[in-house]
């Protein structure tokens, strides 16, 4: 029968050691764990532990630094298996070819990319603002009748990972990439375009708002704000910050939808508001 983490573990590592060894992601064939300061002279073991109980996991990271950078990027350390970065990861019937070294990936998102999907009416055109390596756009281009996802990235090599994605999927009917800066981007060519804009980068989405209501027809659309919330009130100052800058544009705003996505840190959370923009 196989053996748990745990099981695997307890000769090594105390009661209290094993508390702190903590859930972890699995993106395609790699694990990547976050593991606490006191934890760190025994990472070895819990690397060659996590191989030995995950059949399907060949490499196992330790992520060194936080996600940061206007790339959202991360170092990590190879604990254990094969020495690399690069890995497929399959979600929602679609696959991503990352390199976790050097773009920017969550399988947490995979819920979220689904929900944005399903509300994605036939032929409806949507600019994805900050695209990564097209999870979004080519999760709306599999599950929804879209017309046209215009997804931009300013990172080359998730630019290049969303161009290959892109034929992965066959999504290139509907997939448009798109390398460089969102706000210069939708100056050069899509302005007044979009029924649907996807901001889908919570630390900077504020700088982009003006951006992202330039990017919709003129007769208004929807925009999937994501935002950074803490408690006691995790949505209103996001709320606050929209309607003034919106009003401004001469736009009224009704929230469709708001939710916490994730938990980033104590009493931190990534939020998302979807937004009605009209006339
Ligand atoms: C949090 S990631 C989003 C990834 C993607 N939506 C996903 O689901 O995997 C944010 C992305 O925005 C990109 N980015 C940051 N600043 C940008 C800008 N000014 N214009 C375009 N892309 C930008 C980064 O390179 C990064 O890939």
């Amino acid at each position: 029968m196989a053996k748990s983490l745990r099981e695997v573990l307890s000769g090594s590592l105390t009661e209290n050691e094993l508390k702190r060894v903590r859930a972890f992601d699995i993106v395609g064939d790699i694990a990547v764990l976050k593991l606490p300061e006191e934890l760190l002279p025994k990472k070895k073991l819990i690397g060659e532990g996590v191989l030995k109980v995950h059949r399907n996991v060949k490499t196992v990271l330790l992520q060194t630094t936080p996600v940061r950078g206007e790339f959202r990027t991360r170092e990590f350390e190879v604990l254990a298996g094969e020495p690399r970065t690069k890995t497929i990861h399959r979600e929602s019937g679609c696959e991503f070819k990352v390199d976790l070294a050097r773009v920017y990936f969550s399988p947490r998102l995979a819920y979220e990319r689904m929900r944005i999907a399903r509300m994605v009416t036939e032929g409806e055109v949507v600019t994805n603002l900050f695209a990564g390596v097209g999870c979004y756009s080519i999760v709306l281009a599999k599950h929804s009748e879209v017309g046209k996802v215009y997804s931009i990235d300013k990172n080359p090599e998730a630019f290049r990972l969303m161009c290959e994605n892109i034929r992965l999927n066959r999504v290139g009917g509907k997939v448009v990439p798109l390398l460089g800066d969102a706000g210069d981007v939708v100056k050069k060519g899509l302005e007044g375009k979009a029924d649907r804009v996807l901001m889908p980068l919570p630390e900077f989405s504020r700088n982009f708002i003006d951006i992202a209501v330039s990017a919709l027809k003129p007769e208004g659309g929807v925009i999937h704000f994501y935002d950074v919330g803490e408690e006691p009130d995790p949505f209103s100052p996001s709320i606050e910050f929209l309607s003034e800058k919106i009003c401004k544009k001469k736009f009224k705003i009704k929230v469709l939808e708001r939710r916490i996505i994730r938990s980033y840190a104590v009493r931190c959370y990534h939020v998302v508001l979807d937004l009605l923009l009209q006339r």
